[in-house]
């Protein structure tokens, strides 16, 4: 790894990672704003049907507006994403489902994320909000489903890495049960 220190800096991006909740005042510029939307539509996506659409509110009136409806946006942020799921691009699955069309939003929401904290910005992905209202606002058509917001900004606070379980009690070797032996193997 120490060969490839570019590799090695995306590990650190990718790692180093936490939401942020509160923005500084100051104004994210556009360039910012499309670099993290072209990480975002560079995510993968099923059958390369691209079944997203995002929707960037900049307006701290409809920002505020949207707020009232959504609980899980807990401060104001100069810049607000929508990330959508747009029916009319996605095929179901053979139960019926579009699980996969929803999965794909969700990684394009992660892309936009780790691109905003490698820009230095932060952001938190939301999901507590209501939906029907959200559409009525951004008047979004009836195909165009509301998944995730995603406040950003500029962060008031020092990013805190993210806390999780450990790698032994999440991984699984070969089959269900058995430690990961990767630590071992690797170091
Ligand atoms: C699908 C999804 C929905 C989330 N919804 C909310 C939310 O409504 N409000 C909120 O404050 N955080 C929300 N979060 C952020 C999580 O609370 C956060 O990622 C988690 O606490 C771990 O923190 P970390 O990402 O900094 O490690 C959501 C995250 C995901 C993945």
């Amino acid at each position: 790894l120490e060969a490839v220190s570019p590799g090695r800096e995306v590990l650190e991006v990718l790692c180093s990672r936490g939401v942020v909740r509160r923005y500084a005042a100051e104004k994210v510029d556009e360039t910012c704003i499309g670099r993290m939307l072209d990480a975002a539509v560079a995510a993968p996506t099923a059958a390369n049907k691209q079944a997203w659409a995002f929707v960037v509110v900049r307006s701290e009136r409809r920002i505020r507006l949207l707020q009232a409806f959504a609980p899980g946006v807990l401060t104001v942020p100069p810049v607000l994403v929508v990330a959508c799921f747009d029916r009319s691009r996605a095929i179901r699955n053979t139960e019926g489902g579009w699980d996969e069309g929803l999965l794909c939003v969700g990684m394009a929401v992660e892309n936009l994320l780790l691109a905003a904290h490698a820009l230095g910005l932060g952001g938190c992905p939301v999901g507590s909000f209501r939906g029907q209202a959200l559409s009525r606002i951004l008047a979004l058509p009836e195909h165009v489903e509301p998944l995730l917001l995603v406040p950003f900004g500029w962060p008031v606070d020092p990013v805190k890495s993210p806390v999780r379980r450990s790698r032994s009690e999440v991984v699984h070797d070969e089959s269900w049960g058995t430690a990961d032996g990767a630590r071992e193997r690797v170091g």
